[in-house]
Order: C-alpha cells, then sequence, then structure tokens
C-alpha cells in the first residue's frame, strides 16, 4: 500500500487505519507499506522509522521473488502523485508475472456520488452552520473533481457545503465570498483529506492570518474546526476496499 505518508503521529493513525481495512481483507496476502514522500520519509527515518519509496519495496520484493504484486495507493484523487507512481509501478512491469495498481479514493464517476453520500451522512446539516471541506488541490486537471463534489453536494440539497482547496481551485477567498453574500455566521471547517496533517492544523485551523479560520474569522464568522482525516472513516475505508476487490 502506499501512500504520500505524514509526519504528524496523530494524523498516521488514518492511513494505518485504510492499511488495517484492506490488510483484514486480503490476510493471506503479504502486505508491504510504502510512502513516497522523499522529505516525510526523512523526518520518519530521523525518528528511527524506516519506510520504504515504492521503488525501494518493489526492488525488495523481485529480490524476494515475489511474482504478483497489487499495488494500492491511498491517494485520493489521481493528480500528480498518482501519475508520478503509474510511471514507476510501469518501470517495474518486467520483473513480476504480474503487476496491478489499484485506484485512488475518487478515480471513476461513480466515487463522486458515492464519497458524498458518505461526507452527507458523517456531517449531518446543522442550524445555521455551513460545512466548508478543505480539499488539497491541485494544479493538475484532476483539480475538477473538487467543484464536481460541490456540484454533487448541491444537487442533494445540501446548499450549506463548501468545497475549498489548498493548493487548487477554488481557494479559501473564493468560499469566504460566498459564506459573506449569504450572510452565513457560523462555519465548521474539516479536511477533506486521508489524514489530518500539517495542512490541517497549520493551513486550516492555524493562528496565522493565512489559515482558513482567520481568514473567516476576519470576515466576522464563527469558527469551529474538526480534525479528523478521512482515513478514519470506516465508509471510506470500505471505497478503498472496493478499489482493492476491483484490482
Ligand atoms: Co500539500
Amino acid at each position: 500500500m502506499v501512500s504520500f505518508g505524514t509526519s504528524v503521529e496523530q494524523a498516521r493513525k488514518c492511513i494505518t487505519a485504510v492499511e488495517n481495512a484492506l490488510r483484514d481483507m486480503r490476510p493471506d496476502m503479504e502486505f508491504r507499506r510504502a510512502f513516497t514522500s522523499p522529505t516525510i520519509r526523512r523526518i520518519l527515518a530521523k525518528r528511527g522509522e524506516e519506510i520504504s519509496s515504492p521503488e525501494e519495496e518493489l526492488v525488495r520484493l523481485a529480490r524476494e521473488g515475489f511474482e504478483t504484486v497489487y499495488v494500492q495507493p491511498t491517494h485520493m484523487i489521481p493528480g500528480i502523485e498518482f501519475d508520478k507512481l503509474k510511471n514507476i509501478v510501469h518501470g517495474f512491469s518486467g520483473r513480476f508475472e504480474c503487476l496491478r495498481l489499484g485506484k485512488p479514493l475518487l478515480a471513476e464517476a461513480d466515487d463522486l456520488p458515492s464519497f458524498a453520500d458518505i461526507l452527507m451522512r458523517a456531517y449531518p446539516r446543522q442550524d445555521g452552520e455551513a460545512l466548508v471541506l478543505m480539499g488539497h488541490g491541485t494544479e493538475h486537471f484532476a483539480n475538477a473533481i473538487y467543484p464536481a463534489l460541490q456540484s454533487a453536494f448541491s444537487m442533494s440539497g445540501r446548499e450549506d457545503i463548501f468545497v475549498g482547496t489548498v493548493e487548487g481551485w477554488p481557494r479559501i477567498e473564493d468560499i469566504r465570498s460566498q459564506l459573506v453574500n449569504k450572510r452565513c455566521k457560523r462555519a465548521h471547517l474539516v479536511p477533506m483529506m486521508l489524514v489530518a496533517g500539517d495542512h490541517a492544523v497549520n493551513d486550516m485551523a492555524g493562528d496565522e492570518p493565512e489559515s482558513w479560520k482567520s481568514v473567516l474569522e476576519a470576515a466576522g464568522i464563527e469558527v469551529r474546526c474538526t480534525m479528523q482525516g478521512l482515513g478514519a472513516n470506516e465508509d471510506v475505508q470500505r471505497m478503498y476496499g472496493e478499489h482493492l476487490k476491483r484490482m
């Protein structure tokens, strides 16, 4: 299983939860973990935990004589990180009899309404409060998944839900304008990421003036934050499990 990784210990539980849910589905198969982020692997190595990169793990598996390998990413969207992983896996195609790559959480059209349903169940409408979901966002075209999710919420009548991104579009400023126009006085900020890691701690809930919390508070909106990554959600774990089954 391949994850970007996190150096925030609390957030790590969310990755482990997804790993465990998928391991439990196939106890007959050998489980291996890889993190793609060199920075995070370096931080963890300094703390005494050695985690392989996908390349390192594939080399090891080939050397150990494994013939069949299923690579399941915990990525949420088929963006830059997934493209990189695809290239890596492709490079090993001659080294195994069977080498497959599973899809990220949101990779097929049906995934969008299923995922929107999971979030709507997890966060029912609260009177007078907007639910602001912080997605990661990307310059990759897969960023279109975020406004598509916004549509899924709107079509379900959840006009109280707003989807923004840290590194893509729409941004928190776009969300702020909408909340101000709707005269919304209270907002609930929730990370729409596998883990509530660095982006959730700093970009979402941090005290710096650029954080989402500060930007909304400066517009006169009362803010509360939930620091829970999606990996802890059992329905999300099941969605990853479906992807594994399909692979
Ligand atoms: Co980031």
